[in-house]
């Protein structure tokens, strides 16, 4: 369960940084996706669910209009802005994530003012496990408690996607923001992203969720990641449908000549990987491993041919993995690729067997140290008052 307290040491560092206590806590978890990857900005179905890695937001209103920032991560940084004036990029990296959230709840016309606020993640960085949009989340929902905007949460995640698309400048979809905010626990969450409708998926109770991350220093994500979206973009516009969720392979195949290489594969992954979060959701109703086995292994293959986005480090744990379970755990990468983590569904008889391969193969062949995390689902963004 996520814990709803603010820990002593974290009321303590916000009466140390700001000489007055934090009134409230926002909490926002960061996801692991099971199936339905790059499908979210083409309007497609995704299925993660949110971990119980969360980012916490100690805050208070200060009656100003300066945002005062602190953050356990970095304890010689104070980030500090006015939302009186324009909200432009400062040099924080983790400071504009908070800057964009702002930017964006001002510029949708929203009523805001000062608030200060301590923030403590412990969503592994650079995992692909969605800290960013944890720590949006986390920030949004603090905003709207602070200053009673009455966003419900799906609005609150659209503003974390809009903060990331127009101030951070990356083109992502709405996933990691939406699992972040609507999360359930023991549950993925079906995504339409077509309409945002969401449908509790339970995960039976002897599956278990091992998290691998790779460790791959990421590099160019962002600039591959837009490139991958304007692929997928032309590809939709040569078929003449709004989006690729309105294709199917034999348009796909009818119109491959008119298409470049790129457009051609990278549609081929989404069309076919639509298909498999559907596919996926039936298995975990009917506890079918081996059907779990093929399609998280179908995912994984078109991520690495066609829509190319996996690498040595990440491809080498799903083999490693797989080898090592027999049949007996399907496995993937999992998030915007590149580096990052891969998921493993396995009984819980089996994680000795994925960390012991982990441990012998991984280093050896990569020289790389990668991180296990056995998980659970974890609930969605929560704000409570601490007073
Ligand atoms: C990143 C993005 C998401 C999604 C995934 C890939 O996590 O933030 O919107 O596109 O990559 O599925």
């Amino acid at each position: 369960m996520l814990n709803n307290q603010a820990p002593a040491h974290l009321t303590q560092q916000f009466n140390d940084a700001f000489n007055t206590p934090a009134t409230h806590l926002s909490i926002a978890p960061g996801r692991v996706n099971l199936i339905g990857e790059f499908t979210d900005y083409n309007l497609g179905y995704v299925l993660p669910c949110a971990l119980e890695f969360s980012t916490k937001v100690l805050f208070r209103v200060n009656h100003t209009d300066q945002i005062n920032v602190r953050s356990t991560a970095y304890p010689n940084e104070h980030e500090q802005f006015d939302v009186s004036s324009s909200i432009l990029a400062g040099d924080s990296q983790w400071g504009n994530y908070i800057r964009a959230v702002a930017f964006v709840l001002v510029r949708e016309g929203h009523q805001i003012s000062g608030l200060d606020i301590l923030i403590d993640s412990n969503v592994p960085q650079g995992a692909g496990l969605s800290s960013s949009a944890a720590l949006e989340v986390s920030i949004a929902g603090a905003f709207n408690a602070a200053f009673n905007l009455g966003l419900t949460k799906e609005q609150i995640a659209v503003i974390g996607q809009s903060a990331e698309n127009d101030f951070m400048h990356c083109q992502c979809g709405i996933m990691d923001q939406l699992i972040s905010a609507q999360g359930m626990q023991s549950h993925a969450v079906l995504i339409d992203c077509n309409n945002l409708a969401t449908q509790a998926v339970p995960i039976p109770s002897d599956i278990s969720l091992v998290i691998v991350n790779s460790n791959y220093p990421r590099k160019l994500v962002d600039s591959e990641y837009n490139q991958r979206r304007l692929d997928c973009e032309n590809a939709a516009k040569k078929m003449k449908v709004p989006s690729l969720r309105q294709a199917d392979m034999a348009l796909l195949l009818s119109q491959q000549s008119n298409m470049t290489e790129n457009e051609f594969k990278r549609a081929r992954h989404v069309i076919s990987e639509n298909d498999r979060v559907l596919q996926t959701i039936e298995a975990l109703k009917a506890n079918n491993m081996p059907q779990l086995i093929a399609l998280l292994a179908a995912s994984h293959y078109s991520l690495k041919h066609d829509f190319e986005v996996t690498v040595p480090a990440t491809d080498g744990l799903v083999d490693i993995i797989s080898d090592a379970l027999e049949g007996k755990g399907a496995v993937r990468m999992t998030g915007g690729g590149f580096g990052g983590a891969v998921v493993c569904l396995c009984r819980a008889s089996e994680i000795s067997t994925v960390k012991n391969a982990v441990e012998q193969h991984y280093h050896a062949r990569f020289n790389l140290k990668a991180d296990v995390y056995v998980c659970q689902a974890g609930v969605g963004l929560h704000v409570n008052s601490i007073t």
